[in-house]
Protein backbone atom coordinates (compact mmCIF):
# COMPACT_ATOMS: atom_id res chain seq x y z
CA UNK A 1 0.00 0.00 0.00
CA UNK A 2 1.01 3.74 -0.87
CA UNK A 3 1.13 5.34 2.83
CA UNK A 4 -0.64 8.67 3.12
CA UNK A 5 1.90 10.90 2.95
CA UNK A 6 3.42 9.32 -0.45
CA UNK A 7 -0.28 10.16 -1.47
CA UNK A 8 -0.05 13.33 -0.22
CA UNK A 9 3.13 13.67 -2.34
CA UNK A 10 2.23 12.05 -5.38
CA UNK A 11 -1.30 14.35 -5.38
CA UNK A 12 1.02 17.26 -4.92
CA UNK A 13 3.51 16.68 -7.79
CA UNK A 14 0.23 15.92 -9.49
CA UNK A 15 -1.12 19.48 -9.30
CA UNK A 16 2.50 21.38 -9.27
CA UNK A 17 3.12 19.43 -12.72
CA UNK A 18 -0.69 20.58 -14.21
CA UNK A 19 -0.26 24.04 -13.17
CA UNK A 20 3.26 24.53 -14.23
CA UNK A 21 3.13 22.61 -17.30
CA UNK A 22 -1.07 22.79 -17.89
CA UNK A 23 -2.05 19.83 -20.73
CA UNK A 24 0.88 17.43 -20.63
CA UNK A 25 -0.38 15.02 -23.49
CA UNK A 26 1.67 15.88 -25.88
CA UNK A 27 4.48 16.11 -23.61
CA UNK A 28 3.99 12.60 -22.20
CA UNK A 29 3.64 11.37 -25.46
CA UNK A 30 6.60 13.07 -27.11
CA UNK A 31 8.82 11.00 -24.26
CA UNK A 32 7.41 7.72 -25.12
CA UNK A 33 7.98 8.35 -28.64
CA UNK A 34 11.06 9.65 -28.12
CA UNK A 35 12.39 6.73 -25.88
CA UNK A 36 9.97 4.15 -27.79
CA UNK A 37 9.64 4.90 -31.65
CA UNK A 38 8.51 1.95 -32.71
CA UNK A 39 5.23 2.31 -30.32
CA UNK A 40 4.22 5.57 -32.24
CA UNK A 41 2.98 3.26 -35.24
CA UNK A 42 0.70 1.62 -32.87
CA UNK A 43 -1.56 4.92 -32.87
CA UNK A 44 -1.36 5.12 -36.43
CA UNK A 45 -5.28 5.21 -36.51
CA UNK A 46 -6.01 7.49 -33.81
CA UNK A 47 -5.87 10.56 -36.31
CA UNK A 48 -6.77 13.07 -33.65
CA UNK A 49 -5.45 11.91 -30.81
CA UNK A 50 -8.33 11.17 -29.13
CA UNK A 51 -7.29 7.71 -27.82
CA UNK A 52 -4.01 8.87 -26.49
CA UNK A 53 -5.82 11.65 -24.82
CA UNK A 54 -8.39 8.98 -23.46
CA UNK A 55 -5.47 6.89 -22.13
CA UNK A 56 -3.68 9.64 -20.28
CA UNK A 57 -6.80 10.84 -18.77
CA UNK A 58 -7.56 7.00 -17.54
CA UNK A 59 -4.20 6.60 -16.35
CA UNK A 60 -4.00 9.54 -14.01
CA UNK A 61 -7.27 8.79 -12.47
CA UNK A 62 -6.32 5.55 -11.99
CA UNK A 63 -3.30 6.60 -9.49
CA UNK A 64 -5.34 8.88 -7.98
CA UNK A 65 -8.11 6.28 -7.48
CA UNK A 66 -4.75 3.66 -6.90
CA UNK A 67 -3.18 6.01 -4.15
CA UNK A 68 -6.49 6.86 -2.15
CA UNK A 69 -9.44 4.65 -1.68
CA UNK A 70 -8.27 2.20 -4.26
CA UNK A 71 -11.97 1.60 -5.43
CA UNK A 72 -11.34 0.31 -9.17
CA UNK A 73 -7.55 1.18 -10.57
CA UNK A 74 -6.27 -1.99 -9.50
CA UNK A 75 -8.47 -4.17 -11.37
CA UNK A 76 -8.58 -1.76 -14.77
CA UNK A 77 -4.82 -1.80 -14.89
CA UNK A 78 -4.86 -5.56 -14.64
CA UNK A 79 -7.67 -5.60 -17.20
CA UNK A 80 -5.83 -3.10 -19.73
CA UNK A 81 -2.53 -4.49 -19.41
CA UNK A 82 -4.33 -7.71 -20.60
CA UNK A 83 -6.21 -5.59 -23.11
CA UNK A 84 -2.95 -4.62 -24.18
CA UNK A 85 -1.46 -8.08 -25.29
CA UNK A 86 -3.87 -7.49 -27.81
CA UNK A 87 -2.66 -4.20 -29.26
CA UNK A 88 0.75 -6.01 -29.32
CA UNK A 89 1.79 -4.42 -26.06
CA UNK A 90 3.63 -6.43 -24.22
CA UNK A 91 3.36 -6.11 -20.27
CA UNK A 92 6.96 -4.03 -19.57
CA UNK A 93 5.83 -1.40 -22.49
CA UNK A 94 2.51 -1.26 -20.60
CA UNK A 95 4.50 -0.50 -17.40
CA UNK A 96 6.77 1.58 -19.10
CA UNK A 97 3.85 4.07 -19.35
CA UNK A 98 3.41 4.79 -15.59
CA UNK A 99 7.29 5.78 -15.86
CA UNK A 100 6.85 7.92 -18.66
CA UNK A 101 3.64 9.74 -17.09
CA UNK A 102 6.52 10.07 -13.51
CA UNK A 103 9.11 11.37 -15.44
CA UNK A 104 7.11 13.66 -17.21
CA UNK A 105 5.43 15.02 -13.93
CA UNK A 106 9.25 15.46 -12.52
CA UNK A 107 10.20 17.57 -15.53
CA UNK A 108 6.92 19.71 -15.55
CA UNK A 109 7.21 20.05 -11.58
CA UNK A 110 10.61 21.48 -12.39
CA UNK A 111 12.75 22.99 -8.73
CA UNK A 112 9.27 21.83 -6.76
CA UNK A 113 10.39 18.19 -7.43
CA UNK A 114 11.74 16.27 -4.05
CA UNK A 115 13.56 13.79 -3.49
CA UNK A 116 10.22 12.29 -1.04
CA UNK A 117 8.40 12.78 -4.37
CA UNK A 118 10.58 10.44 -5.81
CA UNK A 119 10.67 7.79 -3.81
CA UNK A 120 6.96 8.54 -3.55
CA UNK A 121 6.74 8.25 -7.03
CA UNK A 122 9.54 4.79 -6.76
CA UNK A 123 6.79 3.02 -4.06
CA UNK A 124 3.94 3.70 -6.70
CA UNK A 125 5.43 2.48 -9.55
CA UNK A 126 6.92 -1.00 -7.94
CA UNK A 127 3.09 -1.33 -6.93
CA UNK A 128 2.01 -0.98 -9.93
CA UNK A 129 3.89 -3.85 -11.20
CA UNK A 130 2.22 -5.76 -9.23
CA UNK A 131 -0.75 -5.50 -10.88
CA UNK A 132 0.65 -5.06 -14.41
CA UNK A 133 2.17 -8.82 -14.09
CA UNK A 134 0.51 -11.38 -16.09
C1 LIG B 1 3.35 2.40 -23.57
C2 LIG B 1 2.23 1.84 -23.12
C3 LIG B 1 0.95 1.79 -23.91
C4 LIG B 1 0.76 1.69 -25.27
C5 LIG B 1 1.82 1.55 -26.35
C6 LIG B 1 -0.69 1.70 -25.51
C7 LIG B 1 -1.27 1.60 -26.77
C8 LIG B 1 -2.64 1.68 -27.00
C9 LIG B 1 -3.23 1.63 -28.32
C10 LIG B 1 -2.46 1.45 -29.62
C11 LIG B 1 -4.58 1.77 -28.14
C12 LIG B 1 -5.65 1.82 -29.24
C13 LIG B 1 -6.13 0.42 -29.47
C14 LIG B 1 -7.15 0.42 -30.60
O1 LIG B 1 -8.22 0.96 -30.40
O2 LIG B 1 -6.83 -0.15 -31.63
C15 LIG B 1 -4.82 1.90 -26.72
C16 LIG B 1 -6.08 2.09 -26.18
C17 LIG B 1 -6.29 2.25 -24.83
N1 LIG B 1 -5.35 2.21 -23.83
FE1 LIG B 1 -3.36 2.01 -24.07
N2 LIG B 1 -1.36 1.82 -24.31
C18 LIG B 1 -0.40 1.88 -23.31
C19 LIG B 1 -0.62 2.00 -21.95
C20 LIG B 1 -1.88 2.12 -21.40
C21 LIG B 1 -2.12 2.24 -19.97
C22 LIG B 1 -1.03 2.24 -18.90
C23 LIG B 1 -3.48 2.35 -19.79
C24 LIG B 1 -4.30 2.50 -18.54
C25 LIG B 1 -4.09 1.96 -17.40
C26 LIG B 1 -4.08 2.31 -21.13
C27 LIG B 1 -5.43 2.42 -21.37
C28 LIG B 1 -6.01 2.40 -22.62
C29 LIG B 1 -7.43 2.59 -22.86
C30 LIG B 1 -8.50 2.84 -21.78
C31 LIG B 1 -7.60 2.50 -24.25
C32 LIG B 1 -8.92 2.67 -25.03
C33 LIG B 1 -9.04 4.15 -25.33
C34 LIG B 1 -10.21 4.44 -26.27
O3 LIG B 1 -10.63 3.53 -26.94
O4 LIG B 1 -10.60 5.61 -26.31
N3 LIG B 1 -3.08 2.17 -22.07
N4 LIG B 1 -3.63 1.82 -26.05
Amino acid sequence: MINAAEAALITQSLEIASERGGDLTGAVYARLFAERPDLEPLFVMDADGAVRGEMLSRVFDAILDFIGDRAYAHNLIHAEASNHDGYNVPRDVFALFFTTVADTVQEACGGAWSTDMSQAWKRLLNALDHYIAA
